[in-house]
């Protein structure tokens, strides 16, 4: 950390919704910032990739360019904001501002979780940091609070609602009786949700979230292509009536646990208990649980994402790096993101739940004993089934059932067996049920 009562400048890369957020505050907060940091922040340079279009923040004349080496060759730059999304440019340019030696904040999730090992290891041996509080749910101040707050815990499980459209869709599903494609068009139409909605949908952007808290959580280093992900497109208004009946919202769930010397960790949607922290989650929000073996459980909630609390997440950011705190942040956890090292605890892929089946059958004698029989046979003991009147979702009668503690690999197969069957009329569903974070663990209980 430098004493010096110099202005600390700024380099500024993208100029879209979280840049000029950034710079607004930058420019807005900057006698509070002033005084917080005992320096002044200014915003020295912005390069952009079209320095032509008009921008909804006013900048003096030349501050503006498409030119990089306007921040990399300028030695009086020394921390750079890169807020471009993607893979590429945003890889080459983050590699280019670590060897001109800037420390270096960023927002772009994809492109840490894509890269991270090969950046966080060049930041290390340039004796640089990369800050990035603003990657994961966006205004919650998460990758802070793990990194820092909670170093004196062993971390038992994380996990959250960490795709803010998605949630936006299952909330708005469930509130007004929507269907999915109705409440994907509202969520773009309110600015919610992208032209092409896939990552949020198919649950990628919230994987790369989730491999990013597993990387601090439980310092392993996980590609986030090999975290099972499962996204909210087979989603339908009937399955969040049907789990509403019952006591559970459904809501797209990222999680991460360690068990019984094991990582368990996945994305999908899952039954959630009415009244849960998690289940109370509506609209864009997003949400973080956290079990450490001192602190307990503890719980955050806000926005996700957004202009102003991604810039919140950004400028406090630039601040830590300048006041030095980044340096001592990155440099801990840079030795626990020991990305060559991989896990060394086995990862659990067939954790064990309890289960919601959603199906449609004929409506004939001997079906509900076929398909008890069939769970039967792969160990799936029953805990409730209901039978409902026909719905829109075609010919059939929707049979609704809960199953016991079963492990997922055993109800894939069961449920492979089940829909082959002539007397099932649709694809069956199954949402696995979230357990709440200190309930005991289960085993499974023999076959009804
Ligand atoms: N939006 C959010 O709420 C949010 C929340 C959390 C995290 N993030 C992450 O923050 C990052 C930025 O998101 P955004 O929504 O601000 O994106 P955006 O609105 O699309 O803005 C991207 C900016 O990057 C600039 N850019 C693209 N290629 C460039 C290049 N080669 N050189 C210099 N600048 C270049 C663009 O320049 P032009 O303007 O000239 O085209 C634009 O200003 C992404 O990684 C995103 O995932 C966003």
């Amino acid at each position: 950390m430098s004493t010096s009562s110099e202005p600390v400048k700024i380099g500024i890369v993208g100029l879209g919704t979280v840049g000029t957020g950034v710079v607004r505050l930058l420019i807005e907060s900057c006698d509070h910032i002033t005084r917080h940091v005992g320096r002044n922040l200014v915003v020295e340079r912005v390069v952009v990739r079209d320095e032509s279009l008009s921008r909804q923040v006013t900048l003096p004349k030349g501050m503006v360019t498409s030119d990089l080496s306007q921040i990399t060759e300028d030695p009086s730059i020394t921390v750079a904001a890169l807020l471009v999304g993607g893979l590429e440019p945003a890889r080459s340019i983050m590699i280019e501002l670590l060897e001109r030696g800037k420390d270096v904040v960023t927002a772009n999730k994809a492109l840490l979780a894509e890269h991270g090992p090969e950046l966080f290891a060049l930041a290390r041996r340039k004796g640089r940091s990369i800050a990035f509080e603003a990657a994961v749910a966006g205004g919650i101040p998460i990758v802070a609070t793990i990194a820092q707050c909670l170093s004196a815990n062993r971390i038992e499980a994380v996990r959250g609602i960490l795709n803010g459209t998605s949630n936006f869709i299952l909330a708005h599903m469930e509130e007004e009786g929507a269907s999915y494609s109705e409440s994907l068009a509202m969520a773009q139409k309110l600015g919610f949700a992208e032209a092409d909605p896939s990552m949020d949908v198919d649950g990628t952007d919230a994987t790369q979230k989730l491999a990013i808290l597993i990387q601090l959580a439980f310092g392993i280093w996980i590609p986030w292509r090999e975290i099972p992900r499962t996204g909210i497109e087979a989603i339908h208004a009937v399955h969040i009536a049907r789990a509403a009946e019952m006591g559970y919202r459904i809501r797209l769930v990222a999680s991460a646990s360690r068990a019984e010397n094991a990582l368990t960790m996945r994305l999908e949607p899952m039954l959630v208990r009415q009244g849960s922290p998690l289940a109370e989650v509506r609209g864009a929000f997003n949400a973080v649980e956290i079990k450490g073996d001192a602190v307990g459980r503890i719980f955050f909630h806000g926005q996700g994402a957004g202009q102003m609390p991604t810039a919140s997440a950004v400028v406090a950011d630039i601040i830590d790096t300048v006041v030095g705190r980044a340096a001592i942040t990155f440099d801990t956890t840079g030795r626990m993101i020991d990305t060559h090292a991989r896990s060394k605890e086995p990862l659990q892929s067939d954790p064990m739940n309890r289960h919601f089946l959603h199906l449609l059958v004929r409506d004939k004698p001997g079906v509900l004993a076929d398909i008890t029989g069939i769970l039967g046979t792969h160990g799936i003991s029953i805990a409730s089934v209901i039978q409902q009147e026909p719905t829109e979702l075609g010919a059939g009668v929707p049979l609704v059932i809960m199953t016991h503690y079963a492990r997922q690999a055993s109800l894939r197969l069961a449920m492979q067996e089940i829909d082959s069957r002539p007397t099932v009329t649709a694809p069956s569903t199954c949402l696995s049920v979230l357990d709440e974070l200190d309930a005991p663990r289960h085993s499974v209980r023999e076959s009804n």
